[in-house]
């Protein structure tokens, strides 16, 4: 049977670091209350010059280099995101244009912080249904854009950033030992819309609008959430958390993965935490844990890796790979 296999990884940050330290002027806050609540110590902000397609562009032509393939060899380019550089065309679109792509076909998804793992499910299901052989899978984000730098309670979460892989179709038998995409499990419910949203749109203000979020609501729902989508994966592949060499979870808050992975029973030295040096980075944040993960080579070919994230919508899904 045709498998979705990883063959490269990339990433790409804004050139701007912004410290937990550097809001204390612009709000009420500390270095000490961002860290103790979230795990977070810096984020990456997008100067005008950087934006959801050049860091795409970066993070995709990365990636393409680790897996030692060109712009020629990809069928299909599926990015998510929700800070589009315009309302369309498609950000993707833009990206094939900058990497020199005329053939194929692109899009964008929006999933919110899910976007990544919607995103690796569907272009599985595009390899695994003959269309396409080789997507390239982006999560491009410019939350900067959408922050409200006046409220404390969201401003000092979010970052700017992009990961990229490469799916390749490959042989398999079928079973849990073949590398690839094994299983996945997606899930939303709009009633939960109010908990996490923009304020604005083409279709309602005419306006990009500010990101709204009540996280205490976000924070309440999200571990069973994660951990009911993470238990159907399991079910699909007849595994358990002790099968799992590593949990590649969204990166918005340590606190949010600490419960989940405890939950679940995996163990800490499992977990890839990288939301201390770029914040939550929405789309970004699983394909930017999962490049650091690669890059010092704790992450290797044959590694069972499950990946979860959950967001706006809400929006929430896990996707188990062989490395
Ligand atoms: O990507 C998926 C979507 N996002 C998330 O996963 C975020 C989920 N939620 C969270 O991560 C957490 O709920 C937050 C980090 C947003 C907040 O942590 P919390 O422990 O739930 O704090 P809280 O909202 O209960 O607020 C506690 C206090 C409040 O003050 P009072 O009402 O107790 O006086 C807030 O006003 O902390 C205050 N506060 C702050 N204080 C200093 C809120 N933001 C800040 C801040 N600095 N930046």
């Amino acid at each position: 049977m045709i498998r979705s296999v990883v063959r490269g990884t990339g990433s790409a940050l804004p050139r701007r670091i912004m410290k937990n330290a550097d809001f204390e002027g612009m709000v009420e806050t500390s270095d000490e209350w961002i860290a103790q609540r979230t795990g977070i110590r810096q984020r990456y902000i997008a100067a005008d010059d950087e934006t959801t397609a050049s860091l795409g562009e970066a993070a995709a032509r990365a990636a393409l280099k680790n897996a030692g393939l060109t712009p020629d060899d990809i069928d299909l380019i599926v990015l998510a995101t929700s800070t589009p550089n315009n309302t369309f065309p498609a950000t993707a679109v833009e990206i094939q244009q900058r990497l020199g792509m005329r053939h194929g076909f692109a899009f964008d998804m929006q999933a919110v912080c899910s976007g990544f793992v919607y995103a690796m499910t569907t272009a599985d299901l595009y390899i695994r249904g003959g269309a396409a052989r080789r997507v390239l899978v982006i999560g491009s984000e410019t939350f900067s854009r959408l922050l409200d730098w006046t409220d404390r309670s969201t401003c000092v979460l979010f970052g700017d950033g992009a990961g990229a892989l490469v799916l390749e179709a490959g042989e398999g038998q079928g079973t849990i030992a073949d590398r690839g995409v094994l299983a996945s499990s997606l899930r939303s419910d709009g009633s939960h819309r109010e908990k996490l949203y923009v304020d604005g749109g083409p279709s309602t203000t005419g306006t990009v609008g500010h990101l709204r979020m009540e996280g205490r609501e976000v924070f309440k729902h999200a571990v069973g959430m994660i951990t009911d989508v993470i238990e159907a994966t399991f079910t699909q592949a007849g595994i358990t958390a002790d099968d799992l060499d590593w949990f590649v979870p969204h990166q918005a808050n340590k606190r949010i993965i600490d419960a989940s992975a405890k939950k679940l029973g995996i163990a800490d030295e499992k977990v890839v935490v990288t939301v201390d040096l770029h914040g939550n980075t929405s789309a970004a944040s699983v394909p930017l844990a999962l490049s650091i993960a690669v890059a010092d080579g704790r992450i290797k070919p044959g590694d069972l890796v499950l990946l979860e994230a959950m967001g706006g919508g809400f929006t929430w899904g896990a996707v188990l790979i062989r490395w």
